[in-house]
């Protein structure tokens, strides 16, 4: 079922960042598993690869991922509006465009962080996908580029962006140094500054602004909304440790429900793998969005090593993910004998 716009809105108090390669459609099923109100993040999907490409395939997801947003990247206000016209038209809840991703090939197709450089053609961009959508159409950005000063550029930014008809904003809470730093070394080596952010929030206090960057926990997630802020992005972190993150989030940050378990999520994504199979996929394109499951556990490690090397092995099915579940639950019952 698709969302309603206040239900998205409400959803944005955690979401899970768009990360290329890592939250495609299979990652984002377990996650849904994990958490029924956590916000998702699509990779960012490129609007030239959708409007010139056709790669509507791109767009594929299950009914169960609402509340889903797709993250668009691109910088031509009327082929970001075709992009955003058909991504709501696939059912997503919300569209999102990226100024935050510092890639070379991100930097050379001018999408990305290095449009912190222009945020008059932004606010075009947003007005443009405004126009052509009902859902929500929203930014991720950084606190700027280079050797601009975010205290200078990030209020003419976001002012923008409200211009625009943006409601609702995600900081990277650092700059991206557009020269001589992998993307990688991007989401690690410029410092975090979350006070900009907290400062942003009250200049702009009808924005919704999420702050994203170097969260690892559920309590420094909910410091932040106690603090003022109206939502918290989490990368990394709902990647590697997916169940710390996401197992107590209905309960902690929304008040809701109970909290799930990665053994549940595992049991349910055993008919999730067998649709995959018979539709021609691999079982580890699967599997491999599922290794840190049971991170800090005992047995994480065995549970670990069993799935990346027997996922890939010609016909490995479920079997082989209800096998490394009993071997971890066996680990854990001897571990507790002791
Ligand atoms: C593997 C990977 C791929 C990423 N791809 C994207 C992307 O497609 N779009 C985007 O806006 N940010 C992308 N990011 C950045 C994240 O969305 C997020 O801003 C960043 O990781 C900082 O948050 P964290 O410290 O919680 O991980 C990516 C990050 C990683 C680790």
């Amino acid at each position: 079922m698709k969302t309603d716009l206040s239900g998205v809105k409400r959803a944005a108090r955690l979401s899970v960042a768009p990360m290329m390669d890592w939250t495609d459609r299979h990652c984002r099923y377990l996650h849904r598993l994990l958490s029924r109100e956590t916000l998702l993040y699509t990779e960012m999907v490129t609007a030239p690869a959708l409007v010139r490409g056709g790669a509507l395939h791109l767009l594929q997801h299950d009914m169960s991922e609402h509340p889903v947003a797709l993250q668009l990247g691109g910088s031509d206000p009327a082929e970001l509006a075709q992009a955003a016209r058909l991504g709501a038209q696939a059912g997503y809840d919300e569209i999102n465009l990226n100024v935050g991703c510092p890639s070379d090939r991100v930097q050379s197709g001018c999408f990305g962080a290095v449009l912190m450089e222009r945020p008059a053609l932004v606010a075009r961009c947003v007005a443009a996908m405004r126009a052509a959508v009902d859902v929500e159409v929203t930014v991720k950005c950084r606190i700027g580029v280079d050797d601009q000063d975010p205290e200078e550029v990030l209020p003419e930014f976001l002012a923008h962006m409200v211009a625009a008809g943006c409601e609702r904003v995600t900081i990277h809470a650092r700059k991206a140094w557009l020269q001589g730093l992998s993307p990688k070394e991007n989401r690690d080596i410029p410092p975090l500054d979350y006070d900009i952010v907290q400062r942003l929030k009250g200049l702009f206090p009808n924005l919704h602004i999420s702050v994203n960057g170097g969260v690892t926990s559920l309590d420094q997630a909910q410091a932040f909304l106690d603090a003022g802020l109206d939502g918290v992005m989490i990368g990394r972190a709902a990647y590697h440790t997916p169940a710390d993150l996401l197992c107590a989030a209905d309960r902690v940050i929304y008040g809701k429900g109970h909290d799930s378990s990665p053994e549940a999520a595992v049991h349910a994504m055993l008919p999730y793998i067998e649709t995959h199979l018979a539709a021609g996929g691999r079982l580890n394109q699967v599997t491999r969005h599922m290794l840190g499951l049971f991170a800090g556990r005992p047995g994480a490690r065995q549970w670990r090593r069993m799935l990346s090397e027997g996922a890939a092995k010609p016909g490995a099915g479920p079997e082989l993910v209800q096998a490394a579940l009993e071997q971890l639950e066996a680990l854990a019952a001897a571990q507790e004998a002791v």
